[in-house]
């Protein structure tokens, strides 16, 4: 095992806040996560570390993502990566709460573990336990040599470096990442045909730099951030892909700003939360130019119809006509991998809102970096 450790990793390097350093590293370190692992040759993924056969990995038939917060948040984006590329059922649980339910563990499902730090317990016991009834899994982990990067049966690294911020942003961006290129090489070992591997794996080289053009438009996030930092409540609005996205971006908000947070689907808003939206009320609305952009428009509409105030994650060639909304745009990539690009903003709004309000954002109160206790 080789630690890639740069002397300047582990200090500030005249930054505030690690968050802030962790987040301006992100475009550097998303090129690292892919660097020598995209084959152009055959349109996929090399990822040696997995330690299965295209024979094993064909064999699986369900694949399940297990991770404890963010981590399993970004295991959602990888089940929805693994169903759109390869066409293969995937769905993600909190480890948290697989570990405690007596879980039926399939010799065909191949089970993901998703942790930056590879010390948290209820993330190593469920590994322990797929292990202890035979099943097979493996791991997307940060931190080299960590227990669940040793327990494991294979796996792929995420070479984000040092992360020493509690909130973690960079490497859940190498984890969705990974997740990428893991959905690719599966995907290529199914249906998934030469020029949509290249597709996705053009696609993915172009993500370091769509990361910088994103922390380029800091000034006008960290404008925004101020009136996110005045909310009491806000919500996080998101449909499929981007359910995740509004999920993490509720965690980052509530864990650095403690303003309250919550995350719906999009199309939950009409089933219950829309009772919520009053002028008082915040949302946050991911609202990608993809074929459900009219729906998302349509509930951001809902949302201004009763006073509530609205923030857009979102791109250019989305049109909200007359609404007042603050947007902020993001560039496009291929749908399946919008996710990874539309969670940056979300890392600077929860940044500058916890700087407005005078939070300890590298320690906030109440969390630990890792969670080795039960
Ligand atoms: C992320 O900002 C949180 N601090 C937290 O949800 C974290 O992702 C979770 O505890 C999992 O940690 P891990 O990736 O080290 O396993």
């Amino acid at each position: 095992v080789e630690i890639d450790l740069a002397a300047t990793d582990l200090e500030l390097t005249g930054h505030a806040h690690y968050m802030y350093k962790e987040i301006l590293e992100q475009p550097e370190r998303a090129a690292a996560v892919i660097r020598g692992r995209l084959d152009a040759r055959f349109a996929t993924a090399r990822l040696n570390g997995l330690n299965l056969s295209p024979r094993e990995l064909r064999a699986f038939r369900r694949v399940k993502f297990l991770g404890c917060g963010s981590a399993y948040y970004v295991g959602q984006i990888g089940a929805q990566l693994i169903e759109d590329l390869a066409r293969i059922p995937a769905d993600a649980e909190p480890a948290s709460e697989f570990r405690y339910r007596n879980p039926i563990i399939e010799p065909d499902t191949l089970y993901v573990v998703v942790s930056q730090s590879g010390e948290t317990a209820d993330t190593a016991f469920a590994v322990q336990e797929i292990k202890r009834k035979g099943g097979t899994v493996i791991g997307a982990v940060n931190v080299v040599g960590s227990t669940i990067a040793r327990e494991v049966d294979g796996g792929i690294y995420l070479h984000a470096g040092p992360e020493i911020a509690v909130a973690s942003t960079k490497a859940l961006t190498n984890m969705a990442m990974a997740f990428g290129m893991f959905a690719l090489h599966l995907g290529r070992l199914h249906d998934l045909s030469y020029a949509d591997g290249e597709r996705i794996s053009n696609a993915l080289k172009a993500i370091p730099e769509q990361i910088q053009e994103i922390l380029d438009s800091e000034p006008a996030i960290a404008a925004i951030a101020q009136r996110v930092a005045k909310a009491e409540n806000a919500f996080f609005i998101g449909r499929v892909r981007q359910y995740p996205v509004a999920r993490e971006g509720a965690q980052k908000l509530k864990e650095i700003s403690y303003v309250h947070a919550e995350a719906y689907p999009t199309s939950e808003l009409k089933h219950g939360p829309l009772a919520l939206i009053d002028p008082a009320m915040l949302t946050v609305a991911v609202v990608p130019d993809d074929e459900l952009a009219s729906r998302n428009i349509a509930a951001v509409e809902q949302v201004r119809a009763r006073g509530g105030e609205v923030v857009a994650i979102t791109h250019e060639a989305v049109e909200f006509g007359t609404m007042a909304i603050e947007r902020i745009v993001v560039p496009k990539t291929e749908p399946e991998l919008d996710p990874i690009l539309l969670i940056i903003p979300t890392q600077l709004l929860a940044y500058h809102a916890a700087l407005v309000l005078g939070h300890d954002v590298d320690k906030p109160r109440n969390l630990a970096k890792s969670v080795t206790v039960e």
